[in-house]
This record gives C-alpha cells, structure tokens and sequence, in this order.
C-alpha cells in the first residue's frame, strides 16, 4: 500500500461525548437525552430518580482521565481526534442565554492537552444527545425555536474554540433520526412520519446555519455533515430489486443531497405525496439551506441487501437498521456483516455525487475480548478488519477519490451506543470495566495498538492485501 495515503492523511481514532466522558452531572452538566437512556439507543426512556445509576454515568471516565488516554492516543501517532461536545455541559437545559462556563473550560483543557501532542480535533456538535429540557419544555426538533438555541450553542463553541480547532461535524449519522427518532430529533418513538420529516427539516436548517456561522467565525474553518454510510446493495438482478434498492438508498442519500447540494432533491416530492407526508418549509429555510457543508463524512460499518419480494425479506439486524443479509459475507459477532470492498464502493458512490473531500469517522469492529493470563490481548480479528478496510480506501484514493482523514470508532474502549455494552470492544486500548460497571477502569495496550501505530507511522505501507 506504499504511497496511497497522501502526505497529511488525517490518522486517527473517534469517540463521541456520551460514551466516554461519563461525569454526567459534573460542573453544571444538564441532563441530556442520552442520559434518559441507560441501556442505550434500543432501551428504555426513562426519568432519572435521584440515586439511580447507569454505565454511561462514569463511562469510561475520560472526564478526567483524558491526559492518559490523549497520551495513548500520542503514543500511537495519532494525527487526529474526533469526539463531541456535550451540548449539556455549555447549555445545561438547551435555552438558556448564557454559556456554563465550567463546561466550556472542560473542552479548553482537552483541546490543550491534545495540541500538546499535535492532535486535531475533529468535534461533532450533536452526537446522539442534546438537552433534556429541550425535549421537555419545546418537544425537540419538532419545534423550529430548537434551530435557534443550536444555533446559539455553535457560535458559543465557534466562538471560544475558533483557534483550537478547524474540523467540525454538525449531527452524527444524521439519517438516524427515521430510525431512531427520540435519540435523533428528541420525539417519541412512536411519532408518525410528517412529525419526524418536519423535526428532520428544523435539523436540516440548523445544521446549514451552522455552517454558516462557521465560515463566519472559524478562520479556515471545514465544517462538514455526518451520515451512517448504510450502503444497500440489490440481492439479486431483478430490475424490481434494483429499483427498490435505489429507493431505500435516497432514504440516506437525501440528507447528504440537502447538505450538499443545497435543497431538497425532486424524488422527495413523489415520496412525500405518496406516504402523505407534510412538511412545512418557508421561503426562507430554502435560502438558509443553501450554505452547504465543505466536506461529507460518514461511518461504515457494514453493507446490507434489499429484496423487492416480501417472501424474501427476512431480518439481519444491525445496531439500528433492519438489513436482509448477503449471502456472500461473514458477520461479526453482533451480526453485522463484515464488507471492506463495501467501503471503496460507498467512497466511489459519495464521490461521483458529490465531489467534495469525503472524511471516513467512524469505522471498526465490536467485539469480546479475552485478557491472557500475562495481560496482552490478542485481537487479530480486530486488525484484520481495520487492515482489509484500510486496503479499500487505499484503493478509492486509487481510485481518485479525495479521502482527508480516517478516524477509527472507539480507539478505546466505550460504552456502545445501542445497547450501553461495554462488552462489546472496539478499541485498541482496553479498558477495564463490565457491562455491571465493575472494574479498576485500568488502560491496557492490546495487540491492535502496535499494529495501528505502524500503519500511522508508515503512512499506511504497512497495511497487507490478504486478498
Ligand atoms: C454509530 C454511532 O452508529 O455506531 C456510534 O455513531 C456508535 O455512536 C457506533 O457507538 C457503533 O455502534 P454500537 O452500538 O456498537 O456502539
């Protein structure tokens, strides 16, 4: 893979506020929606009683160990680091007009100690949470004064952090949101398609007014958007299944056609009408939506097919998604099945739409780890995978696509989002903690590290084509 990578690919791993910070009520933090979710995205909605706990309420600590884990992160060569900041932790309940300043200062520290090393950030805004009290007293995105509180938020952090950091995401995996709808856009699960759309729409605004306030405040600012890359493939040649594997695709690919291109895209018209979907969008949402993202970024974790004929549809289930399976992949042990060349074909597909600079943040293996007796693991089913994934951007950059950076999910163990598992291990440094929360929350180096570090280092000429 000698000379594939450019000069300054940005190596590195991403994790996300929620799922390793843990202090979820340390100096001033609100409560946020990931909080009214202990057993993760598919669990419970829950109001938190005094003296109750949950896995993600200490995470992994990294509150306040993160000197040690950006040290690690260092050791590795890390070039860059995607993580969020908690909304909570700068406006507690969402609609205040004054920032938590003990927040902020939390996010000064971490940003400092990660040029200490010359780590860049890569900070979402909204990963997975926002404000309790938002939910509460506005009901979430379905109520258009939320893009003005998000919009008063980003140009806080714009604001204070403009010389600390230049990347930016606005909401993770975006498109989550129809699937997922209380940890997306903060409504029921149960809401109906037009609630959903409208609250998509209000998020769709505020996103392009971030950007907006990025351009204006952040010298050399890149602020891009951020899509679960949950490329569907057709399970056979049927043009029905082609054509209804197309369909199902724009039901991610619209929310990269909004940010991208600046509106809503002509399929949407016929898609609204016809599942009788409202959605109330001015004038001047329009004008807003027109400032569009610098760079596209994504996750990638697995590819999935699509049947037009019901007989054939039986369920793979993802972490959130409903997949049929591919009869020609392997799956991990969470059943997600495992597609490198999956990845050089989403990158070729966002590329050929979109021609912007694609950034790959998220992308890993969960998996169950066992300790030796002399405390090395031995994760080789981890490094295989990143290492045949890594192998498929090298060929995309071949390919001539315009890859900036690549941030591994999970460089160290976390909390998972779908079920709060902490069983289910992605990093390259173990953590030692359960899914009850016991455990010393002791950092360890596995195998994966060295082998991460040399791909660092060597610019990726280490990777090895198994093929
Ligand atoms: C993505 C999310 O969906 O997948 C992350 O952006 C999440 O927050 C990751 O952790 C892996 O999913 P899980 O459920 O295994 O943690």
């Amino acid at each position: 893979m000698n000379g594939k990578f450019p000069q300054h690919f940005l190596w590195g791993g991403a994790v996300a506020a929620n799922q390793v910070e843990g202090a979820y009520q340390a100096d001033g933090k609100g409560l946020s929606t990931s909080d009214l979710q202990p057993q993760g995205i598919f669990g419970a909605i829950t109001p938190r009683m005094a003296g109750d706990s949950g896995i993600k309420d200490v995470a992994i600590d990294f509150y306040h160990r993160y000197p040690e884990d950006i040290a690690l992160f260092a050791e590795m060569g890390f070039k860059c680091l995607r993580t969020s900041i908690a909304w909570t932790r700068i406006f507690p309940q969402g609609d205040e007009e004054t920032p938590n300043e003990a927040g902020l200062a939390f996010y000064d520290r971490l940003f400092d100690e990660m040029a200490k090393y010359g780590i860049q950030p890569l900070i979402t805004l909204s990963h997975y949470e926002m404000p309790y009290g938002l939910v509460k007293h506005y009901g979430g995105w379905g109520d258009r004064r939320t893009i003005d509180f998000f919009e008063r938020y980003a140009r806080t952090v714009f604001e204070r952090y403009k010389h600390k950091v230049k990347h930016w995401l606005t909401f993770n995996e975006i498109n989550m949101s129809l699937h997922a709808p209380f940890t997306g856009v903060g409504l029921p699960q149960e809401s109906d398609k037009s609630a959903v759309y409208q609250a998509i729409h209000h998020q769709l605004v505020a996103s392009a007014r971030a950007v907006k306030a990025c351009h204006e405040i952040v010298p050399e600012g890149k602020i891009g958007n951020m899509l679960l890359g949950g490329i569907l493939y057709p399970l056979s040649c049927k043009p029905e299944d082609l054509l209804e594997t197309q369909r199902q695709n724009r039901d991610w690919l619209f929310f990269g056609d909004v940010q991208a291109r600046g509106y809503y895209p002509a399929y949407m018209q016929r898609f609204f009408r016809e599942n009788g979907i409202q959605v109330a969008i001015t004038e001047e949402d329009r004008q807003t939506l027109r400032e569009t993202i610098d760079f596209i970024s994504f996750s990638y974790y697995m590819s999935g097919c699509v049947t037009a004929d019901p007989e054939q549809f039986e369920t793979a289930r993802g972490n959130i998604l409903d997949m049929v399976p591919n009869p020609h992949l392997a799956s991990s042990e969470w059943g997600w099945q495992i597609d490198p060349i999956g990845l050089r074909y989403l990158l070729n597909v966002l590329y050929d739409r979109y021609q912007k600079p694609l950034f790959i943040v998220e992308n890993g293996l969960g998996a169950k780890d066992r300790v030796e007796a002399d405390g090395s693991i031995n994760d080789d089913y981890r490094i295989n995978y990143l290492n045949d994934h890594l192998v498929q951007v090298a060929e995309a950059i071949d390919d001539g696509v315009e890859v900036m950076g690549y941030t591994s999910w999970g460089p160290i163990d976390l909390v998972s989002a779908s079920k709060a598992e902490m069983s289910k291990r992605y990093g390259f440094i173990h953590v030692d903690r359960d899914d009850a929360g016991n455990g010393s929350l002791e950092r360890r180096r596995k195998k994966s590290f060295y082998w991460y570090r040399d791909v660092i280092h060597s610019n990726g000429a280490s990777l090895k084509d198994r093929r």
